[in-house]
């Protein structure tokens, strides 16, 4: 996973204890849940070698629990997790799905943001092993980045293992730089995870 879940909810707590029910957040970013997630990834967009982006739907968290067991092991979201995490407030998600299948099976990759009012932090992102290397993980990537700066969000925050090279390449290549280290931060694997950031607007801090 790229969030601990575990260790985010201090900081969604202190968030939503900041911004209140309404408080700063646009309105059109609150509760953006699978179901009536905003298309600014439209229903079906193309990318690369026959795969489109599409909003995440209910239906896919069974396909989702089971990638998230065989990329993360261990310290997987569950489906009560996953089902948390996709009603939270602010959150963004999508899938990518080969071209010519039916809505909404089986996506091969999934990714999703959540917005706290000043900044998006990327929650999780995952490729279907089976389709790695296919450009699918980079295009999720970039679409979080167009929706975080569509909602004017500061920068883009995220997590990532500092063992993870193949990914951390990939944020670097889009311009996240390493602004932390996080002792242990993943369990129970007692991995650290760098903090890396992209900035997104003047001002933002590194840029
Ligand atoms: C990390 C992950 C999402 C990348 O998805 P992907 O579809 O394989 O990646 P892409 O083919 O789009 O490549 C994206 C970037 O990753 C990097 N990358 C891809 N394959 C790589 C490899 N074999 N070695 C090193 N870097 C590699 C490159 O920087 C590439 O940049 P480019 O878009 O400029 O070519 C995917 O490997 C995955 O799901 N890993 C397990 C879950 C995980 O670690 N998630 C991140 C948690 S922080």
């Amino acid at each position: 996973m790229t969030i601990d879940l575990g260790a985010r909810r201090e900081v969604v707590e202190a968030a939503y204890a900041e911004h209140g029910a309404a408080g700063t957040v646009p309105e059109e970013t609150l509760e953006v849940t699978p179901r009536r997630a905003r298309p600014a990834v439209a229903e079906d967009s193309p990318i690369a070698g026959g795969y489109h982006l599409r909003p995440l739907a209910w239906a896919d968290i069974t396909r989702v629990a089971a990638l998230e067991v065989e990329l993360f092991g261990a310290s997987a979201w569950t489906m009560g997790m996953l089902t948390e995490e996709l009603r939270g407030r602010g959150r963004w998600y999508i899938a990518a799905q080969p071209d010519g299948e039916g809505v909404p099976a089986p996506l091969v990759g999934y990714a999703g943001l959540w917005f706290d009012g000043d900044s998006c932090h990327l929650m999780t992102i995952g490729v279907d092993p089976r389709v790695a290397g296919h450009g699918l993980g980079g295009a999720m990537l970039d679409a979080l980045i167009e929706r975080a700066r569509e909602i004017d969000a500061i920068s883009l925050l995220l997590e990532v293992a500092v063992d993870n090279e193949r990914a951390i390449a990939m944020y670097t290549s889009r311009g996240f730089t390493t602004i932390g280290l996080r002792k242990r931060y993943y369990q129970p694997e007692d991995v650290d995870a760098y903090t890396m950031q992209l900035p997104l607007r003047e001002g933002a801090a590194g840029s």
